[in-house]
C-alpha cells in the first residue's frame, strides 16, 4: 500500500498504543497476506468453533435473512473484512434462489484474502473487491437506484472493539447506506470458558504463530526490530470481562528499536503487549450496540448451541443537519 497518510496514521497509532498501559498494538496488524492465510487455517482447526458455528447458522437461515433484506430487490451485498468469505456463499445462494442477482462488494485489508474470495466465488457472481482498511474510513461503490443494500460484518470481529469504539464504527458504517438498508452483525456469545480458551490456544500453535506474525508486520511497516520468536503467545479468557485477551509476552529482558515509530522500547522479562481483545456478548448487549449506532434491530438468529448470534438491523434515517 503506497498511502503516506495511512502509513503515518498507523505509525502514530502504534506510538500511542505502545506508550499506553497496558501496551497495545492494534489487532488489524494481524492481517497481512500471511496473517490472513494463518487466520484461514485457524478457522479449520478443531478447537476454533466460531467460524463453523456461524457458517452453519448462516446456511440454515440465509433464506430468512435475504427475505428480510429485500429478497429479489437485494442489489448489493457489502462485506467488511471479507477474509476468504466462504461463509458468504450461503447468502449469495439464497439471494439467487429468491430471484435476485446482487453484486458482492468485498472490503478487505489483504489482497491475498480478496484473491481467495474471488477463487471461492468463481465467475458466477458480480464481484467487486475493495482493498482497504475499513477502520480508516470507507468508500463504497454507488448502489443501483431502487436497490437495497445488506452490509455484512461477520466472524465476531465486532468483539475486537470496546463498546464506545463499536458504536462509533457501526454508526460510521450507517452513514454510508440509505435508510432501510440492512446490517447483519455476527457476534460470539458467552459460553463455557474452557472451550473459549482452547479456541485461542490450539495444540498446533497456529494461533500463536498468527499472534507473533503481527510483530513481523509491524517491523515491515515501521522498520522496527521486534524478534517474534522472543515472545510467548498468551491468550487467557478473562471471565470477569467476558473476553479473550491476546498478548505477546517477552521471554527475556530486551530493547527494541522502534524504527519509524520512534525511539526504543524496553521490556522486562514477562512484560506483555496486548494484541487483541475478542469479546463474548449476550443477546441484549448486541441488540443495544446496533440500536445505539442507528440500526433498529429487526431479527435475532442464534446457533442451536447458543455460542453464536446474528443480529439483523435496519438503518434509521440519520438526523442530518438537525443536530
Ligand atoms: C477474526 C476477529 C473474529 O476474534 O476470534 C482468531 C481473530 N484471533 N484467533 C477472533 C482471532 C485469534 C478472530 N476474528
Amino acid at each position: 500500500m503506497v498511502n503516506l497518510d495511512a502509513e503515518s496514521a498507523a505509525l502514530g497509532e502504534l506510538r500511542e498504543g505502545l506508550a499506553r498501559s497496558p501496551r497495545e498494538i492494534p489487532c488489524k496488524h494481524l492481517y497481512d497476506d500471511r496473517g490472513s492465510a494463518l487466520f484461514e487455517e485457524i478457522t479449520r482447526l478443531p478447537e476454533y468453533f466460531p467460524t463453523r458455528t456461524e457458517r452453519a447458522l448462516l446456511e440454515a437461515r440465509a433464506g430468512e435473512i435475504v427475505a428480510e433484506a429485500g429478497g429479489a430487490a437485494l442489489s448489493d451485498i457489502v462485506e467488511l473484512g471479507s477474509g476468504a468469505a466462504s461463509k458468504t456463499l450461503a447468502i449469495l445462494a439464497a439471494a439467487g434462489a429468491a430471484g435476485g442477482k446482487p453484486r458482492y462488494v468485498a472490503v478487505d485489508i489483504s489482497a491475498h484474502a480478496l484473491a481467495r474470495t474471488q477463487e471461492i466465488l468463481g465467475s458466477g457472481v458480480a464481484f467487486e473487491p475493495v482493498l482497504a482498511d475499513y477502520t480508516n474510513g470507507l468508500t463504497l461503490p454507488e448502489k443501483p437506484a431502487g436497490g437495497k443494500r445488506l452490509v455484512l460484518f461477520l466472524g465476531g470481529t465486532i468483539g475486537n472493539y470496546e463498546d464506545g469504539e463499536a458504536v462509533r464504527f457501526l454508526s460510521r458504517v450507517r452513514e454510508h447506506v440509505e435508510p432501510d438498508d440492512l446490517l447483519l452483525l455476527g457476534a460470539n456469545l458467552v459460553t463455557d470458558p474452557a472451550a473459549i480458551h482452547l479456541a485461542y490456544n490450539d495444540a498446533r500453535g497456529v494461533t500463536a504463530e498468527f499472534n507473533r506474525n503481527l510483530l513481523r508486520n509491524v517491523n515491515a511497516l515501521a522498520g522496527s526490530s521486534f524478534d517474534p520468536d522472543a515472545f510467548d503467545h498468551h491468550a487467557p479468557y478473562v471471565v470477569g470481562q467476558r473476553r479473550i485477551e491476546m498478548w505477546l509476552v517477552a521471554r527475556s529482558e530486551m530493547e527494541i528499536d522502534l524504527g519509524r515509530i520512534g525511539g526504543a522500547l524496553r521490556l522486562r522479562k514477562g512484560e506483555g503487549i496486548r494484541t487483541e481483545i475478542s469479546r463474548r456478548f449476550r443477546r441484549d448487549e448486541v441488540l443495544r450496540l446496533i440500536d445505539a449506532a442507528g440500526w433498529t434491530p429487526v431479527r435475532w438468529l442464534e446457533s442451536p448451541d447458543g455460542r453464536f448470534g446474528l443480529a439483523l438491523g435496519k438503518s434509521r434515517a440519520a438526523l442530518r443537519g438537525l443536530l
